[in-house]
């Protein structure tokens, strides 16, 4: 399995502070912020790694991540997202990198206290289709949210006004190779964006869509206040353990 960070976009929920950096470069406790999923699919087993990042400042990534070395990988792959179209536009580039393998997609901004060992061995026995990670949140409004019934997700809705559920869906996803395929049929949101949530659907329609729900802690960090919680649960907790 191959993996992918997605880290482009604006970052401009957290402007200033992304006038003169990329989001994923901003301090989370110890680290930029970048590490933490980079770590994320060490840990799972995924050293074969590509970067989509973005913007003004995307030469930095090079600087900071270098060849990977400094994680004890062999090499990183980096490509470049024109604009911010989306979720699924940064994904789209990944398709000449996957070679048709599975991938594991980590947002740039998503921080988790565990591992996703099981949920990735679970998904390489699955063998094809999507598989996404839930958390229980307090405010689900805030992300894609998934409706279960019967043990089964029946939709996904992103940022609800009225959440049916405390599920969140968090910023790691598991995929096939269709998942270029679906992502090609997309038409923008409301907000002008690629969702993710559309091809999570698409699975789900399809009847080929699972879920795990994570162990531990789990944050975005691309708001004031969920960067400030992930370098407090970072600095109290730690991230991406590897035990449990
Ligand atoms: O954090 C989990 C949530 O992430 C999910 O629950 C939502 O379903 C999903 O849509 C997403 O919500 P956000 O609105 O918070 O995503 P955001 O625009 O902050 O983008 C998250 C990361 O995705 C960002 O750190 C980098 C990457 N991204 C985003 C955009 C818009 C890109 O690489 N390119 C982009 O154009």
């Amino acid at each position: 399995m191959k993996g992918v960070i997605l880290a482009g976009g604006l970052g401009s929920r957290l402007y200033p502070l992304t006038k003169i950096t990329n989001k994923h470069l901003l301090p989370v406790y110890d680290k930029p912020m970048i590490h933490y999923p980079v770590q994320c699919l060490i840990n799972a087993g995924i050293d074969d790694i590509l970067i989509v990042t973005g913007g003004k400042h995307a030469g930095d990534f090079l600087e900071l991540l270098g060849n990977g070395q400094s994680f004890g990988l062999k090499d990183i792959s980096y490509t470049y997202q024109e604009g911010e179209g989306g979720i699924a536009d940064a994904l789209r580039l990944a398709e000449h990198f996957a070679e048709g393998e599975l991938i594991c997609v980590v947002l740039g901004d998503n921080l988790i206290e565990k591992n996703i060992v099981r949920a990735a061995e679970r998904f390489r026995q699955q063998g094809d289709g999507a598989k996404i990670l839930l958390k229980e949140v307090p405010d689900p409004e805030r992300f894609g949210v998934a409706e279960i019934q019967d043990g089964k997700i029946v939709r996904i809705v992103e940022k609800p006004k009225k959440p049916v559920s405390r599920y969140a869906v968090t910023g790691i996803y598991f995929y096939d190779a269709t998942v270029f395929d679906f992502i090609r049929t997309l038409k923008p949101s409301e907000r002008g964006e690629l969702e993710i949530t559309d091809v999570n659907n698409m699975y789900l329609e399809k009847g080929k869509l699972t879920f795990d729900v994570l162990d531990g802690w789990w944050t975005d960090a691309g708001t004031f206040p969920s960067l400030l919680r992930a370098a407090n649960l970072v600095a109290e907790t730690g991230a991406n353990k590897l035990d449990g």
